[in-house]
């Protein structure tokens, strides 16, 4: 290993390199696992969004009348292409399948929001672009441009992003509430049942514990003490946000597994284990 003092100018703009930087001619100094993190994110993210284009492709198994069980990536389900009684809030786009199934009308709400989730950002930054792969580990690129120009300044949206959050939690909320039914009527529940309440709870935590709503709550205040509600507000959600990572891979799994296990009722693969009716 060589270290010495960067003076050279660097026309590149980069960051390793950059002027006054300590030159070392490692890639890091590490000796702990430091690749074992975004191994692990990449591919649990490669993964969930294998699985998710295949099954937004599908289209099919995602409503099980019976029970009312909606599958969480066709919720809602907003297409004429819609199978009867799987639109609860209308169907105001036209049948465009096979090029255009129903997920992919919301699809665009969904992902952005997690696309620029300051936790996901982190996560892919370091798993795909290896930009940084992991802290005190130089990156391959020899430029940096960051967050302030065209592709990655879209990432400062997440605010909007989380405004078209609320309504989807709201929607798998609904879909949760409706799983409560029994076969040929009346209350009943299932698995299923048991499954969607708890991807509602997990979508909700990790929708509030967002840094952007941790902000709207309690950001821009003077005095905490002239804003109470706000205040109490912003410290519950100081408690979730502190469990963000946490919150955004539990909610990743817990919506994939839930339009899984959907799947596979409505497939008839499996039945559905009922707890009564
Ligand atoms: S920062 Fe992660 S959802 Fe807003």
């Amino acid at each position: 290993m060589t270290v010495t003092m960067g003076s050279q100018p660097n026309p590149a703009g980069g960051t390793v390199t950059a002027r006054g930087r300590a030159r070392i001619t490692d890639r890091t100094l590490r000796t702990d696992r430091w690749w074992l993190a975004p191994l692990v994110t990449f591919l649990g993210l490669t993964t969930f969004v294998i699985y998710g284009m295949v099954r937004a492709f599908m289209n099919d198994y995602y409503w099980v009348p019976a029970y009312h069980y909606l599958a969480p990536f066709y919720s809602p389900c907003l297409s004429d292409a819609c199978v009867p009684g799987s639109s609860h809030f209308g169907t105001p786009f036209p049948d465009l399948t096979p090029l255009i199934t129903p997920p992919l009308f919301v699809l665009p709400f969904v992902l952005g929001f997690r696309l620029t989730c300051y936790y996901y950002r982190k996560a892919y930054y370091r798993a795909f672009w290896l930009s940084p792969p992991a802290c005190a580990v130089a990156e391959p690129h020899q430029r940096y441009t960051g967050e302030t120009r065209f592709p990655l300044i879209v990432q400062n949206s997440h605010r909007y992003f989380f405004y078209s959050a609320i309504p989807v939690a709201s929607v798998l909320t609904y879909d949760a509430v409706i799983a409560f039914h029994g076969d040929g009527g009346g209350i009943g529940v299932g698995l299923g049942t048991v499954v969607l309440v708890i991807n509602a709870v997990l979508i909700w935590s990790y929708t509030l514990s967002c840094h952007s709503c941790r902000h709207i709550m309690g950001g821009r205040l003077n005095h905490f003490s002239r804003h109470p509600v706000r205040y109490w507000m912003w410290t519950q959600i100081s408690k979730l946000n502190a469990r963000h990572m946490q919150l955004a891979w539990a909610s990743l799994i817990s919506v994939g597994l839930a339009d899984f296990y959907v799947a596979l009722v409505a497939s008839g693969a499996i039945t559905d284990p009922r707890l009564f009716n």
